[in-house]
């Protein structure tokens, strides 16, 4: 089955108002290939600036993260309604920067997960192992219970055909290192699988990212793997033409392919 690639830019804590507006300028001036969906997922301050931007743009955007509960006192934090009105559609969630340093557990995210499916947004959830674990033989059953409790209560949610999956290799991450186009689709075709077994009906419709230090020279080949439907992209989407290159390739491909 064929899903429709979406290659998203992970922004962090990076830019000022000046160069996010530079950013969103080029992107806008570009020409985005038909067959492939951009987001692009800014620090929170920036949503007004980025959703007034790309009002006639096709790129979409998302948030990286998201409050818990749906308003009160919770110094610090932003809401789903918030982020609604802005016209959002995804929300980074469970990524391993949140994990490591916020220390959010795999239950807290899940309600994350359930609470954005909920109001209809699309939650892109991040997954991923440590090298350490990896070199323990570990991947595995990291992603499983990263999943689990997920998949527990994916089957009662609406909406289960928004949600994302991102396997971000911890190791990966902003080091330069990418997972080898086999080592990254060995996990996707794991996740996939775990999905089938809790949700079988989304299975084949889910689009699983690939995320770590992906890159216009190393896209192409991790992006041709039957179980990769595109990228989540931190340091190259900072770069106008980088992100674009991707974008780029992955449409090539998507138009190649014939599954
Ligand atoms: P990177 O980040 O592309 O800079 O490795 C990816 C991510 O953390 O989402």
């Amino acid at each position: 089955m064929k899903r429709k690639p979406l290659i998203a830019g992970n922004w962090k804590m990076n830019g000022t108002r000046a160069s996010v507006a530079n950013l969103l300028e080029e992107l806008t001036r570009a020409e985005l290939p038909d067959a492939v969906e951009f987001a692009v997922c800014p620090p929170y301050i920036y949503l007004p600036l980025v959703a007034e931007q790309l009002a006639h743009s096709e790129m979409t955007y998302g948030a990286q993260n998201v409050c818990h509960l749906p308003d009160g006192a919770v110094t610090g934090e932003i809401s789903l309604a918030m982020l609604q009105e802005y016209q959002c559609r995804y929300v980074i969630l469970g990524h391993s920067e949140r994990r490591a340093i916020f220390h959010e557990s795999n239950d807290w995210i899940a309600k994350k997960v359930a609470m954005t499916l909920e109001q209809g947004l699309s939650p892109i959830l991040c997954v991923g192992e440590t090298e350490a674990e990896r070199d323990n033989g570990q991947t595995m059953g990291i992603i499983q219970a990263q999943l689990a409790v997920v998949l527990q209560i994916a089957h009662n949610l609406a909406n289960l055909q928004a949600l994302v999956i991102a396997y971000e290799p911890v190791w990966a991450i902003g080091t330069g290192k990418t997972a080898t186009p086999e080592q990254a689709q060995e996990v996707h075709a794991f996740i996939r699988e775990q999905v089938r077994q809790a949700a079988p009906d989304y299975a084949d419709g889910l689009r699983i990212l690939y995320g770590g230090s992906m890159k216009p020279d190393n896209a192409a080949d991790l992006l041709a793997m039957p179980d990769i439907d595109g990228g989540l992209i931190g340091g190259a989407s900072l770069n106008a033409e980088q992100f674009l290159q991707i974008g780029q390739q992955c449409n090539k491909l998507y138009l190649s392919s014939t599954c």
